[in-house]
């Protein structure tokens, strides 16, 4: 009866930005109470960090904000995962980039920018923090709880 939609966030490394998406729109889905309608995934689309928990900065941030991220592991982006997710959502333009060059032509995934769910914010990318400093995470922080909120609006309106 209940339809089921699928969500695989993409970053480079899968261990800072995509995490951290996939930390809080899990805890987004799970406060609405549509743990059962919405399966959540993220991956990288580089392997460097392949198992790996998410970034100590990213789970810090996270958690002073009450998102836990530490049961999630780093894994590589695949063609597969076009078949197996409605929505591809990349963090920056390079990893939309990167994800279409693996895309299967006969996919049914829906790749796109993860920003274009944001509200609140004119920018279009999730800067890499990576390099940075504390400010970076907490950007990535309010840009990533902006898009998920217009992310889920959007799947209850479209989907479930
Ligand atoms: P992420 O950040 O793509 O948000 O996970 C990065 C993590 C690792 C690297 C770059 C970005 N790296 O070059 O190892």
């Amino acid at each position: 009866m209940s339809k089921r939609v699928s969500i695989l966030f993409v970053c480079l490394g899968n261990i800072c930005r995509s995490p951290t998406a996939h930390g809080i729109f899990q805890k987004y889905v799970e406060d609405a109470g549509l743990t059962d309608r919405i399966e959540i995934d993220s991956a990288g689309t580089g392997g460097w960090h392949v198992g790996e928990s998410p970034d100590p900065r990213a789970q810090r941030a996270a958690g002073s904000r009450g998102y836990d991220l530490s049961h999630i592991r780093a894994r590589q982006a695949k063609p597969d995962d076009f078949h197996a997710f409605d929505y591809v959502l990349a963090m920056d333009r390079q990893n939309l980039h990167d994800l279409k060059e693996i895309q299967p032509a006969d996919a049914k995934g829906e790749l796109r920018l993860f920003l274009e769910f944001g509200q609140r914010f004119s920018a279009d990318e999730v800067p890499d923090p990576y390099y940075g400093g504390h400010d970076g995470f907490e950007q990535v922080l309010d840009l990533v709880e902006d898009a998920c909120e217009g992310l889920l609006q959007t799947l209850k309106e479209q989907h479930l």
